[in-house]
């Protein structure tokens, strides 16, 4: 008791800052509003069912091209807007309509509020938000009190306030608050989620997710260095959504359990520094380069399982999203390589089937039980009795039109069946909140000695209404 108050009272300068509270159990607290009266919950909420939806873009830098080029694809759109503070940029987008012979949409080009204009706009059903971090909260915000849908880039959010001012705002406008986090919907993920719900793992206990990625080659193409410069400023794991999103889908986050309590770590910063003092600071000495080379965050649920989370932009390694699930009856594992490990019976079954289609199996199961992977005949059977119904539908035109692979395609497919059907959408702005307050829950833990911290209830007491998590289909079909 002594140890964790002495630990806190060290922390005291943090912990003001952050207007969070400690009790006697040593977890920081953060403030949950009361939700304001006349405000309702976005649980499972659904919109009228527009025809054609009519979209703005706002951000038209490498991402929210990449997206003008795939809703080029997708029926039942319009897109009737562009913007970016720079004129290239939005006329490079309307070059892009043209030669896919899109009709024309209007460009609004030339300052950081021109955005302002596009959300004003009286027949514009969707604003698309494709900017750097630092904006896309704002932007948000004011679109849907302008009675606009918002889908926003990765992270949506940065901060606690701007979390709940974006629930709040959602919850009071009656308007779609979606995070355009497209991990989820990567063919490995959403098999494997579907195995997940059939039970295939048994309980999940465990989960793991990150983002690893040496950006490197990257740095150089963000507008006004905003990424390198919001690291050099920030602590903690400041880009958790592709990490955390798929592993709470499979957990079932606020649709029957919930984060409870976080745990943060980082490294020092090493390589992060040293690409700063280089390519930024003419070789000199950086004052401060806050983010660690790598963070680490573990989560404990409500019903007893756990989750860990990993960030790591600076340092030679492979890229890496972990993506792993533990459960009581089998394991599922994204990278370096793909694999499952099912009880020894499914699998036989499964090898059974892969033998009378002609595909031998390479190695006997029960050498294998336990110690390996299922071969690669069983995980191919497999993955093929459990494709994602989603999957099934759209992985054609999803690898013709790419985006990641495909995912980024089905992320934008699905938003648009979600609202041309009525249906609620496939991530809500619960969804949002929590995978986006890993950022400052985590700086807070780091700053104050590795502290626990309370992970919000952002439902405000709803989290177990929901039975599962489940994708929504026109008349109920799968
Ligand atoms: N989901 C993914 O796989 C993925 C991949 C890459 C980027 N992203 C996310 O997409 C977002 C954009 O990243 P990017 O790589 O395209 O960055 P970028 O720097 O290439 O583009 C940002 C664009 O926003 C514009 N902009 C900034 N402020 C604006 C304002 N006030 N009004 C209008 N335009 C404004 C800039 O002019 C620039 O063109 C980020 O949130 C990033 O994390 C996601």
């Amino acid at each position: 008791m002594k140890k964790i108050l002495g630990l806190v009272s060290a922390s005291i300068m943090a912990l003001a800052l952050f207007a969070s509270c400690c009790n006697s159990d040593g977890i920081i607290r953060t403030e949950v509003p009361a939700r304001p009266a006349g405000q309702e919950s976005m649980l499972q909420f659904a919109a009228p069912a527009i025809d054609t939806v009519h979209i703005g873009f706002i951000g038209l830098g490498a991402r929210g091209t990449g997206a003008v080029e795939r809703y080029c694809f997708i029926d039942g759109v319009k897109v009737v807007a562009l913007c970016d503070i720079l004129q290239e940029n939005t006329e490079k987008n309307a070059e892009i309509l043209k030669n896919h012979n899109m009709p024309e949409a209007q460009q609004y080009y030339g300052d950081d509020q021109v955005w302002k204009q596009v959300c004003e706009r009286d027949d514009i059903d969707l604003i698309y938000i494709a900017t750097n971090w630092q904006a896309h909260a704002e932007i948000a915000k004011y679109a849907m009190e302008c009675g606009k849908h918002v889908a926003i880039e990765v992270p949506a959010a940065l901060t606690l306030d701007e979390i709940w001012d974006l629930i709040n705002t959602s919850e009071r406008t009656r308007k779609h608050c979606m995070q355009l986090e497209n991990c989820v919907y990567d063919f490995f993920e959403l098999t494997t989620l579907n195995m997940a719900q059939q039970g295939l793992f048994g309980e999940i206990l465990h989960g793991e997710g990150a983002y690893i990625h040496n950006l490197t080659d990257y740095w150089d193409g963000y507008w006004n260095d905003w990424r390198l410069t919001y690291n050099r400023d920030h602590r903690g794991d400041v880009y958790p959504t592709h990490g955390i999103g798929p592993v709470c889908q499979a957990m079932d986050i606020h649709r029957g359990d919930k984060m409870n309590v976080l745990v943060s770590m980082d490294t020092k910063s090493v390589c992060g520094r040293e690409y700063y003092e280089q390519h930024r600071n003419n070789g000199q000495p950086a004052p401060e380069f806050k983010n660690g080379d790598h963070t680490m965050t573990m989560i404990s649920t409500e019903k007893g399982k756990t989750i860990m989370i990993q960030h790591d932009v600076v340092t030679p390694r492979p890229y890496n999203r972990l993506y792993q699930l533990t459960g009581t009856k089998g394991f599922a594992n994204k990278y370096p390589i793909e694999g499952y490990m099912i009880d020894i019976e499914t699998a036989s079954k499964h090898q059974e089937t892969a033998a009378s289609e002609g595909v031998s199996a390479q190695i006997g199961l029960d050498e294998l039980f336990a110690h390996d992977f299922v071969p690669e005949d069983v995980k191919n059977a497999l993955m093929e009795q459990y494709k994602h119904p989603i999957q099934k539908e759209l992985e054609d035109i999803a690898r013709k039109v790419g985006g990641h692979g495909g995912m980024d395609f089905i992320m934008d497919y699905r938003l648009i069946y979600c609202l041309r059907n009525g249906l609620p959408l496939d991530m809500d702005v619960y969804d949002l909140a929590e995978w986006c307050c890993v950022s400052e829950l985590s700086a807070i833990s780091i700053e104050n000695g590795n502290a626990p911290v309370e992970v919000p209830d952002f439902t405000r007491g709803e989290w177990n209404k929901v039975n599962g998590y489940k994708h929504a289909f026109k008349d109920g079909a799968k």
